[in-house]
């Protein structure tokens, strides 16, 4: 939810905390702040705002220190306010957080009564307070960690100074995760492989409960009992050019663009284009499964209702899905023959982490469909499907979500193969059709310019209903969802035939309602639809490819016409209109299209 990085360096740190902050504020951006080590003591400098403002505040008062944390913040515990910005200091230390600290409240009240005071609203300023008091009792800096940490329940990923420890960062990890960056003669902490990535790429991953200090030379890490323990150190990829911008205005504008190729990589993992044939990785054994489990979170969600639609068709195979936020909480019926699939970019949502977590306990074999190969999702589980699209770094899920559909696809030829629901003839032409996939997309991409005109139009609008069938129901709610995440314009999904059971009350003149309706086996019942809002005054704006065109019932206001493609990839070849509509009706609207307010790309808080 915050990010954070630290750095025992060589040489000054400001400008490096800085660019790392910035590869963060993904994961959050109500405020920001530094601390360094200047002349044997700590110094901070923090702002409300993004992390343009703290330059600003950095311009005018520089930090000349070599060690030094910092944090981007989603404000949980207290409003976004520099006083609550981190990093927040008590007595000698200073130190930056990422996580909830569930017994905060009791804390505070014990510090209090020892005569402690707080400047703060946070859950964060409770742990250097302890930390401090660990000290104040005689404790070296490392067991006073401990020793606090010991104290504490709840998710904490922390970085920590030291007053008067000027070789020194200490960090620790439970629940949110923390990475330890290996340099020449320095040493990183981040939230992160992409937060140490301009500075190292040998990282090791800190595991549940672990706590570590670093120095120029090294990292001494130990685990939840107080073990020295050894991290494997690996070479990990984070490639500058991947969390670029490029010529694009935004991350979100790039990463649609991006997708024919994070599909291609990511079709390419699962199908063998010479044989024809699609392989899941990871030995399911998709002809014994009586079950799937599919969770997931926002559009990773909505990707898994498209994973059910494919899988029960093709493969025969029952499948639910449900938000991770329920489903961990509601004590669901579990049973052993059922593959528990997580689906999640990030692989760190709290509640998709948890409901897997779950499902494990509950002796489920576990998967995950992930972007991020190293996250704590993808070390969990017993099968991970990687999706190949690079990073998303939009808070707007894009290429992740047509990336994880194109497994899914993948996944419903491989299951029904395995079941005996298709033969190889059969699973020969799903595959050559899914292989088409990222050509059409492209040529869906290239509706750009219609869809632009559509949404200068839809900007002014106050609501807009989404309309959809059989696939094209997901992506209805997926383009609500993208609609309301970043133009802030109240947007609906709906399954087109529950039109008539309520929101056809909402249909008016001034109503934009979008109809996803290519010409497949449900086409009819979506053109009634049609008819049957534009008979109220409705203003629909049609979704379909060619034939749809042709066979639609005159009046819609605008038609914007797809490629043609087999019904198997229609999600995939109709999500860059929708995409692109939110995109350029939040461009219209002035919003900020890749850092949308109140949110954050990544929740690994509940
Ligand atoms: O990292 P995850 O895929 O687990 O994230 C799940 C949701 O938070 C995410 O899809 C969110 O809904 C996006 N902002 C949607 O665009």
């Amino acid at each position: 939810m915050c990010g954070i990085i630290g750095i025992v360096g060589t040489r000054s740190v400001q400008e490096r905390l800085i660019e790392s902050l910035k590869r963060l504020e993904y994961r959050g951006y109500d405020s920001a702040g530094v601390a360094g080590v200047v002349d044997g003591h700590v110094q901070r400098r923090r702002a409300a705002g993004k992390i343009r403002a703290l330059e600003e505040v950095l311009a005018a008062d520089p930090l000349s220190a070599t060690v030094g944390i910092g944090h981007t913040r989603w404000a949980t515990h207290g409003g976004p306010s520099t006083r609550n910005a981190h990093p927040h200091t008590a007595g000698r230390v200073t130190l930056v957080h990422n996580g909830i600290i569930e017994n905060y409240a009791e804390l505070r009240e014990m510090l209090k009564a020892k005569g402690r005071t707080f400047e703060s609203e946070t859950d964060t300023e409770v742990i250097a307070a302890l930390i401090d008091w660990e000290l104040e009792g005689g404790k070296p800096p490392v067991e006073a960690l401990k020793a606090a940490l010991d104290q504490l329940s709840g998710a904490y990923a922390i970085g920590v100074l030291v007053d008067g420890e000027d070789n020194l960062i200490m960090g620790a990890r439970k629940g949110s995760p923390l990475v330890v960056g290996y340099g020449e003669g320095e040493m990183f902490l981040g939230s992160d492989a992409l937060a140490v990535g301009p500075f190292t790429s040998r990282i090791a991953y800190l595991e549940e409960g672990d706590y570590v200090a670093i120095d120029h030379a090294e990292a001494r890490i130990f685990d939840a009992r107080g073990q020295a323990v050894r991290r494997e150190v690996r070479q990990v990829a984070a490639s500058a050019a991947l969390v670029e911008k490029g010529n694009y205005r935004h991350f979100m504008e790039k990463e649609i663009h991006d997708q024919p190729e994070g599909c291609q990589r990511t079709i390419a993992a699962y199908v063998d284009p010479l044989t024809g044939r699609a392989a899941m990785p990871g030995g399911v054994d998709f002809a014994a499964l009586e079950r799937i489990q599919i969770v997931g979170c926002g559009t990773a969600y909505i990707a898994g209702l498209l994973g059910k639609y494919l899988m029960e068709q093709l493969a025969d195979l029952p499948v639910d899905v449900e938000v991770a936020s329920e489903f961990r909480y509601r004590d669901p019926a579990l049973r052993p023959a059922t593959l528990a699939i997580g689906i999640s970019q990030s692989g760190e949502t709290a509640d998709t982490l948890a409901a897997l977590r779950l499902c494990k306990s509950r002796g489920m074999q576990t998967a995950v469909v992930v972007n991020a190969q190293e996250s704590t999702m993808a070390r969990e589980v017993d099968v991970v499907w990687p999706i190949h699209c690079g990073p998303e770094i939009g808070v707007a899920s894009t290429k992740a979500f047509t990336a994880q559909v194109s497994v899914f696809t993948a996944l419903a030829v491989a299951a029904a193969r395995a079941r005996g629901r298709i033969e190889a003839a059969e699973e020969q032409r799903l595959v050559k059709i899914l292989l088409e996939a990222p050509r059409l997309i492209a040529e869906s991409i290239n509706l750009e310019d219609a869809v632009r005109a559509v949404a200068i139009e839809m900007s002014k609008a106050r609501d807009v209903l989404f309309l959809g069938r059989g696939p094209m129901y997901p992506l209805a709610l997926e383009g609500a969802l993208k609609l309301k995440e970043i133009s802030y314009i109240h947007a609906e999904g709906y399954a087109a035939g529950e039109l008539k059971h309520g929101p056809i009350a909402l249909v008016d003149e001034l109503t934009p309602i979008v109809i996803l309706a290519p010409f497949d086996s449900y086409f009819e019942k979506s053109a009634s639809n049609m008819s049957e809002v534009m008979a109220r005054g409705g203003q629909v704006v049609f979704i379909t490819d060619p034939d749809g065109e042709a066979h639609a019932p005159a009046g819609a206001r605008v038609v914007v016409t797809a490629p043609r493609c087999d019904p198997l990839i229609a999600p995939l070849v109709m999500a860059a209109p929708i995409q692109l509509l939110a995109y350029y009706v939040a461009v219209q609207k002035g919003a900020d299209v890749d850092q949308p307010r109140n949110l954050a790309k990544s929740v690994t808080v509940e």
